[in-house]
């Protein structure tokens, strides 16, 4: 088995974050550094950051949590900022966030050590529907909206269509609710960013039908049974 996809398997990080751990050269198999697309059997010692990894199956967690935000959603942030681990329960184990929001967005995280659903739920084929409400300076039209729901260029390619539905609007700014089947890079910020709006506010209140509802900024509760199997379905 690939490397990335057995420390994935391990609860040790996403596919994504366990490519980025290789290139790194955190990781060891059998006392050699890891290269990127590296076979791994049962049998093989790997260590990650010189720590082994555990041969013994996981127990699989799943958090939901409300990140606020000025937090990096990340594992470890190397210039020691305050990270999306800190609002863990102190028993939470190696989980890592599904995704990214970023560090000014608040909002809906998942967190888990289930590497096979966080590699399912962001590759771009998954499409899963996320939506944010996104708070514009200044007035915003249905016209401006359109722009956005058909599509905008970002970095040559064009957004997928989305829905996108004015929540209130006045002089000062309009809320807008906006669901897309994506995960750019900061990609609500820059679709209207390339109409010319500033987004002052922006904040994920649901993936799929999972919802933000319930919970204070900086508070994270455990995915209920219902909750992980509508996840895996998806
Ligand atoms: N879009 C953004 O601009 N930022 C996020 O964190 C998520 C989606």
């Amino acid at each position: 088995m690939r490397i990335n996809k057995y420390l994935a398997d391990k609860g040790i990080a996403s596919r994504r974050h366990a490519d980025e751990m290789v290139e790194a050269g955190r990781v060891k198999i059998n006392g050699c550094i890891a290269t990127l697309g590296a076979n791994v059997e049962e049998k093989d010692v790997v260590l990650v950051d010189d720590v082994p990894v555990s041969r013994e199956e996981k127990t699989e967690k799943y958090y939901l949590m409300n990140k606020p935000k000025g937090v990096m959603c990340t594992v470890a942030d190397d210039r020691g900022r305050k990270t999306v681990m800190q609002f863990l329960p102190p028993d939470a184990g190696r989980v890592f966030p599904v995704g990214r929001l970023d560090y000014e967005t608040e909002g809906l995280l998942l967190l888990t050590n289930d590497g096979d659903l966080a590699f399912r739920l962001t590759h771009p084929t998954s499409e899963v529907p996320k939506t944010y409400m996104a708070r514009i300076e200044g007035t915003m039209t249905e016209k401006d909206l359109n722009r956005i729901r058909s599509g905008i260029e970002l970095d040559g390619v064009l957004t997928k269509k989305c829905k996108a539905h004015i929540v209130e609007t006045n002089k000062a700014y309009t809320k807008v609710h906006i669901t897309i089947t994506e995960g750019r890079n900061r990609q609500v910020r820059r679709m209207f960013e390339a109409i010319g709006r500033n987004v002052e506010f922006l904040k994920r209140i649901s993936i799929g039908n999972l919802k933000l509802t319930g919970l204070d900024r900086g508070e994270v509760r455990k995915l209920t049974e219902n909750e992980i199997a509508y996840l895996k379905g998806i």
